[in-house]
């Protein structure tokens, strides 16, 4: 079983659309995934209501359950854990990122993420976290996407499908969906799967330790360099 959360202190990012579209898309792929929500707000727990008895499964929990839960969930058979959280500077976001084998940051190409996920850098350096950046609510084409995609690898790990702003992530969410879902041949679609397959490779490698992150981070830098 690998534990991947979805942390960011910057609310509207896309940590519980990429949570959802993720975990369905992963379901599709063959894995068994249980999401756990620590947002109060539980975007995720009123989206699986409307889905019924469809998978995948949602708990929402407190932080201070967080190590009992997932005791717990190893004895159960799924695959993957998935972690919704509302911020970094929460003890939810905290007790979610220790438990995780992989931290996914979204960012927006906007001035305001970018200078949000600081504080989340910290933490996930802190604790010696595998991590990686997904860039999200990008614009089809825009000189932000490029400078916000260089700078993000230039700290780390960017996954390398960006997902575009596109409106089947609002309307899939309102009907209880994930965007695989509500539009198997949609581009949004097709950039989801792409990226679980980029998180799933990526899950199976984290190692715990930051240390590939650093290696990549230097040649990743370099390329920035050169590019700028
Ligand atoms: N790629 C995307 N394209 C269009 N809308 C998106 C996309 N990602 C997220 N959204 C929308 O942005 C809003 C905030 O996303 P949400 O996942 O709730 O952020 P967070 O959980 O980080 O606060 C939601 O209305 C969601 O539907
Ligand atoms: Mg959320």
């Amino acid at each position: 079983m690998k534990a991947i959360a979805f942390v960011t202190q910057k609310g509207g990012s896309g940590k519980s659309t990429l949570c959802i579209n993720l975990a369905v898309a992963a379901e599709e792929a063959g894995a068994s995934v249980c999401i756990l929500e620590m947002d109060r707000q539980a975007t995720i727990s009123d989206w699986a209501e409307s889905r019924g008895d469809k998978g995948p499964e949602v708990a929402q929990i407190e932080a201070a359950q967080i190590d009992d839960v997932m005791n717990q969930l190893r004895n159960a058979s799924y695959d993957y854990v998935f972690i919704d959280t509302p911020g970094v500077d929460s003890a939810g976001a905290l007790a979610a990122l220790r438990a995780a084998d992989l931290a996914l940051i979204p960012c927006r190409p906007t001035p305001a993420d970018l200078r949000a996920f600081k504080p989340t850098l910290a933490a996930v350096y802190r604790l010696d976290k595998s991590f990686a950046f997904i860039l999200n609510q990008a614009p089809p084409r825009s000189y932000r996407v490029r400078d916000a995609s260089d700078g993000l690898a230039a700290l780390g790990m960017l996954a390398d499908v960006a997902v575009i702003s596109r409106n089947d992530h609002q309307d899939a969410l309102g009907m209880g969906q994930g965007v695989t879902e509500f539009n198997p041949s949609g581009q949004a679609a097709d950039e989801i799967r792409r990226l679980w397959a980029w998180v799933d490779r990526r899950v199976k490698g984290a190692s715990g330790k930051n240390a590939d992150f650093i290696a990549n981070r230097a040649t990743q830098g370099k390329k920035y360099v050169k590019a700028a």
